[in-house]
């Protein structure tokens, strides 16, 4: 007998599945972009299977565009109304759900506020409108007893919003790293893999759905700092301000560096870390080189993955994509499906009306492992003076790669150190500027 035979003689006849035994739960979509039309595919090719899981259908009412005529990949769905006014959605009472697909801060943070208000629940993508002005969102969800559902606002597929409010919610989390950006991940994985010059790898993604409409949000790291900043909440359960976080994007990712981390046994991979340090939170986004046996190192293309380490689980890995139609729909309707078998509102996860502020470690103080790469003439000592200026500030080098091979007026010296504080490198290459050893600016990441 084969799988599929199986799992049908598992599966009850029509006669003995759920009944539709309640009205359908009513929904009404704004944005019609990858992530609506991904949420619209996944409800068309399991509607079935979601009403044997909650005993209701789901009824797509109307969808808000602002260009009804524009050219699709994925048609409207026959059901829908498309209308170009967000109030089509706040003001129908027939509508029970708010799918808020558009991205952007001001538009979808007042069309959340009417829906709380008229008492709809809320489902949204937005890990930038969360990160950056959630408080009064929540506080109002809170206040009108309704669900504000995010959990395709971080890493796409992955669970990982429910694993932190759920699966996790027993443990003090110590230390969370993850890949949260699929546009970074995958130009970094184009870049190693296929040697893709960075604007090409980054077209590709955008072609493919992954980027954000503005892709500087991705490349600068700063949709991989509002997801990190929304984490930090759900495992951490403290407010670090997503201003306050400091971040470093792959825009200056050279495909030189690339290859010197490789000569080292490790990947360059944009990462979101925070960690408990003696009571005080260290977090932020850097370009990081990771040794290529660890599990993250082999997290490529638009992939994403989040480790973490509860005092109760012990390390956990949770691994997926993290962009796209489709993956993003999946999580999104998860959350709709919560709203229709009745789950009771835990939007942040915490009983307490307010997170309170994290005491944040300053950036400075951190202490980590570093790769080097410095651009210096080729003259007799240099490589002694490099390694001079980083001694003077108790920075011990582990390996150090010296390029003399290629005949060129600015050759490259790297070095990796053992665990130095960000402000004995900084200090250490204002040293090596001041005595005129660089012929630009010098590249430093942090090594996992
Ligand atoms: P998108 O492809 O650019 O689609 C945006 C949609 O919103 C379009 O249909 C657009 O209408 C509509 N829209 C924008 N502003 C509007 C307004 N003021 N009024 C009415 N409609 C408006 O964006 P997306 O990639 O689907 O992303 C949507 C959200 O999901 C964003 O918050 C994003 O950060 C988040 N997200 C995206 C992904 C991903 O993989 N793409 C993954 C996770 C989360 P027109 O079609 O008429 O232009
Ligand atoms: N632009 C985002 C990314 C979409 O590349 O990860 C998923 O949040």
């Amino acid at each position: 007998m084969s799988q599929a035979q199986l799992h049908d003689k598992k599966r009850p006849d029509a006669s003995e599945r759920p009944a539709r035994h309640q009205k359908p739960l009513v929904i009404g979509i704004a944005g019609f972009g990858t992530v609506g039309g991904g949420l619209c595919e996944a409800i068309r090719a399991n509607r079935e299977f979601i009403i044997q899981r909650t005993g209701r259908d789901i009824a797509i009412k109307t969808i808000v565009v602002r260009n009804p005529d524009k050219a699709r990949r994925v048609p409207f769905p026959a059901e829908a109304t498309i209308a170009t006014s967000l109030e089509a959605l706040y003001s129908d009472p027939e509508i029970d759900v708010v799918v808020e697909l558009m991205g952007g801060i001001n538009a979808p943070k007042e069309l959340i506020i009417h829906a709380l208000k008229a008492g709809k629940h809320v489902v949204t993508a937005n890990k930038a409108l969360l990160a950056e002005e959630g408080e009064p969102l929540f506080a109002e969800a809170a206040a009108n007893n309704r669900i504000l559902g995010y959990e395709a606002s971080v890493c796409g597929a992955i669970p990982v919003v429910g694993t932190f409010k759920q699966a996790l919610a027993g443990n003090r989390i110590k230390e969370l790293v993850g890949i949260l950006n699929g546009t970074s991940n995958y130009i970094l994985s184009e870049m190693s893999s296929k040697g893709l010059p960075f604007g090409e790898a980054l077209r590709e993604a955008q072609t493919l759905g992954y980027a954000e409409a503005d892709p500087t949000l991705d490349i600068e790291g700063i949709d991989a700092a509002h997801k990190l900043s929304l984490l930090i909440r759900l495992a951490f359960g403290l407010n670090y301000p997503f201003k306050k976080l400091p971040v470093h994007g792959i825009a200056e990712v050279e495909q030189m560096d690339i290859q010197f981390a490789r000569e080292f046994g490790y990947r360059i991979k944009l990462l979101g870390q925070a960690r408990n340090v003696d009571g005080r939170l260290e977090a932020g986004v850097f370009p990081t080189l990771v040794h290529h046996t660890l599990l993250i190192a082999r997290v490529g293309g638009a992939y994403n993955a989040v480790r973490a380490d509860g005092n109760v689980s012990g390390p956990i890995f949770l691994h997926g994509l993290g962009a796209g139609d489709l993956p993003t729909g999946s999580a999104v309707l998860s959350d709709i499906m919560a709203i229709a078998r009745g789950f009771l509102p835990d939007n942040t996860g915490f009983s307490c009306r307010e997170l309170p502020e994290a005491n944040i470690l300053p950036p400075e103080e951190a202490v980590s492992r570093y790769y080097l790469r410095c651009m210096v003439p080729d003259t007799p000592g240099v490589l002694r003076d490099l390694a001079g200026a980083m001694a003077e500030f108790d920075i011990s080098v582990a390996q150090a790669i010296q390029k003399t091979d290629v005949p060129a007026k600015s050759l490259p010296i790297v070095f990796m150190t053992h665990q130095a504080k960000t402000s004995s490198m900084r200090a250490a290459i204002a040293r090596m500027d001041e005595k005129g050893l660089l012929l630009s600016k010098p590249v430093y990441y942090r090594v996992l």
